[in-house]
């Protein structure tokens, strides 16, 4: 790397480290805050390449040649991961702190900075058809009005491509951002309860849509898309750590419910009236 370039990579580490220590240690209080901050420093590697493997062995999709929208694209991880993996790949952020990173890993990598806007799932700033495939990883639980961010990704994307959602499913016994445990089918304000009793801060548990699969499905059946949920790879990664969390391990049998909700909508042509 040349001199510019490793001065680039510092203000990116310094800027992820403000940005994750806010995220981890203020609006979610986990104690482990410092390793955290730590894996999120080489977030490519730690988060994202492992799950965009994963959609590839599940799916057999190639990423090469396909055009591409992140939506919430957060601080760029996914985008440098699918950019890699020879993608043209365009991004959505609202969120100021994250997209001025998302600019900067942009030009550390070469990517054109006009890709990645500054806009919501809700009104995405792109014409209809314009991707091959949608990529919202933990997203759909943070937007504002879920049914219209759907409508959207669904407008932009082309037929016969594919809209990717990874998101909670709230029936869970777990609160995935606060790696808290909480009764099966709860309200949110058991787990803001739950939180206070801890001591801890509940002012982003609020930004939390508790979205589960029934609900995904009747927004999706509004639209002419064939919906497929990837269901056997969370149950053998539970089977995995049983022996850790038993409780979560025999919900899931019981229930059939998981963890996280993995779901592909294809896009089909239009309805003949
Ligand atoms: C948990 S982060 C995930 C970021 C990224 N996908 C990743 O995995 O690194 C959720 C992201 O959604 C963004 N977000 C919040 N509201 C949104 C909205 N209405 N439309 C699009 N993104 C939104 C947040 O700013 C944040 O970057």
């Amino acid at each position: 790397m040349s001199e510019a370039q490793n001065e680039l990579a510092a203000q990116i580490e310094a800027l992820l480290r403000q940005y994750y220590e806010n995220y981890y240690r203020k609006d979610l209080s986990l104690r482990d805050w410092r390793e955290r901050v730590e894996t999120r420093l080489d977030e490519e590697r730690s988060f994202a390449e492992p799950h965009i493997r994963k959609i590839e062995d599940w799916t057999g999709q190639s990423f090469t040649g396909q055009r591409v929208l992140v939506v919430g694209a957060g601080t760029g991880a996914e985008s440098v991961v699918l950019t890699q993996r020879g993608a043209e790949v365009h991004g959505i952020e609202p969120y100021d702190k994250a997209i001025e990173i998302l600019h900067l890993k942009a030009d550390l990598h070469g990517l054109p900075r006009q890709n990645f806007k500054q806009a919501g799932a809700e009104d995405i700033p792109y014409p209809d058809e314009s991707f091959d495939f949608v990529y919202c990883y933990t997203v759909i639980e943070h937007v504002q009005d879920i049914a219209r961010s759907v409508d959207e990704m669904l407008r932009v994307c082309k037929v016969g491509g594919t809209v990717y959602i990874q998101t909670p499913d709230y029936r869970f016994p777990y609160e995935g951002h606060y790696k808290m445990n909480r009764l099966p089918f709860s309200p949110r304000w058991l787990a803001a309860l739950q939180l206070l009793l801890q001591g801890r801060s509940t002012a982003f548990l609020r930004s939390v849509n508790f979205v589960t699969a029934p609900q995904l499905n009747r927004i999706f059946f509004a639209h002419n898309a064939l919906v497929q949920r990837i269901d056997p790879p969370w149950l053998q990664e539970w089977a995995a750590v049983r022996s850790r969390n038993r409780l979560h391990y025999w919900f899931a049998q019981r229930f059939g419910i998981g963890r996280d909700q993995n779901i592909f909508l294809k896009k089909l042509p239009p309805r003949s009236a």
